[in-house]
């Protein structure tokens, strides 16, 4: 590891700012599925931190299982295939089911991720994203049910998000001024 290389990072989304807005998805999707269970789905590495803050945020009954999955691309942007590194732990079959995933970019790992859950036959689906570029969407088919923040076409990190698997651990969302 160069522990040279560290960029400039310009707050874009403060933790307090992010928290809040995980709290008010969290209240949603307690009032949404009242009287039910979920079952949360983190999509690793990024999704760690939303995973964690929203779960405390769901007043139901609720199981958390984690999916590590690659999509193959280089640089920062991915190609349409994933490869999944990490499987769930149990079957979801007749689960009400939430996604949380860190951001939707060109859609590409969705796409293909919703395809894969809704073959086991889950009693609900649902995708939430803490962060979404709509601008970069290269597919039509994936519907998001809860966002936290619409952004603009710039690469962001921290709050769970990575630049070559640095800066997730920054408590807030920001930009690389100096990406080279
Ligand atoms: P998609 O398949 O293009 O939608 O890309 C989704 C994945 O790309 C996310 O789960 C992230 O891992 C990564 N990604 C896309 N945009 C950013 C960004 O701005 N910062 C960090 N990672 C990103
Ligand atoms: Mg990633």
């Amino acid at each position: 590891m160069d522990y040279s290389k560290q960029h400039e990072i310009e707050v874009y989304l403060t933790e307090e700012q992010v928290n809040k807005r995980i709290a008010e998805i969290g209240a949603a999707i307690t009032e949404k599925f009242q009287g039910e269970s979920v079952y949360l789905i983190c999509i690793l590495k990024g999704s760690l931190f939303f995973t964690a803050e929203l779960a405390k945020h769901i007043k139901l009954p609720t199981i958390i299982d984690f999916m590590s999955v690659s999509s193959y691309g280089s640089g920062t942007t991915s190609s349409g295939d994933i490869k999944i590194k990490k499987d769930l732990e149990e079957p979801i079959e007749g689960e009400n089911v939430i996604i949380v995933e860190d951001i939707i970019d060109s859609g590409n790992t969705l796409s293909r991720l919703m395809k894969v859950f809704r073959a086991r036959n889950p009693k609900t689906l649902t995708l939430c994203t803490l962060l979404d570029k709509p601008d970069r969407r290269v597919v039509d088919d994936v519907e998001v049910d809860y966002t936290g923040f619409v952004i603009p076409d710039e690469f962001v990190v921290g709050y769970g998000l990575d630049y070559d698997q640095q800066y997730r651990n920054l408590p807030y969302v920001g930009f690389i001024k100096n990406l080279e």
